[in-house]
């Protein structure tokens, strides 16, 4: 019979070795949501905050306020928009931005696979504002 103390020290072992298989499982998230963004993103867009594109940096967008990136000139509609990036408002711009929201500039580029949805999602989480 294990004494306690090594009987939660296996346990110990048990949620660290747990905690790092999730901690891989996530990183392969982010790699294969990387790999997304490049195909379907990053024409248009920085993930990193010294580099000028096209469209507004997604460096800390999740939190953000839509249309609020300093400096970015955005469509009126953008302007307007009201709400703040969700996880969730992210996933749904992506599949379909021109209904959520008539008037922006982002073409259409119709990401509806809800398992790539994610992936970008976990790679833009990643991305540490870096000011
Ligand atoms: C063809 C260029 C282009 C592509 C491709 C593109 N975007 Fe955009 N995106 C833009 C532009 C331009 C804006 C600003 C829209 C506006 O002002 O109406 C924008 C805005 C956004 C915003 C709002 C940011 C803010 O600061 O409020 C998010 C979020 C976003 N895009 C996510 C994505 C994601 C995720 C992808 C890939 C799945 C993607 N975009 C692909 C050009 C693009």
């Amino acid at each position: 019979m294990l004494s306690r103390s090594a009987a939660s020290l296996a346990t110990l072992v048990a949620v660290t070795v747990l905690a790092a298989g999730v901690a891989r499982a996530e990183e392969g998230y982010i790699k294969a949501g990387k790999v997304l963004f490049e195909t379907h993103c990053r024409i248009c867009h920085a993930d990193d905050l010294a580099k000028k594109s096209y469209g507004p940096p997604l460096v800390g967008v999740i939190g953000r306020k839509a249309g609020s990136y300093p400096g970015f000139t955005y469509s009126d509609a953008m302007k307007g928009a009201g709400f703040t990036w969700t996880e969730h408002a992210v996933k749904a711009w992506m599949a379909d931005n021109t209904t959520m929201l008539p008037g922006t500039k982002m073409r259409h580029v119709g990401v509806t696979d809800p398992g790539e949805q994610e992936l970008i999602v976990s790679y833009l989480k990643s991305l540490a504002p870096k000011n």
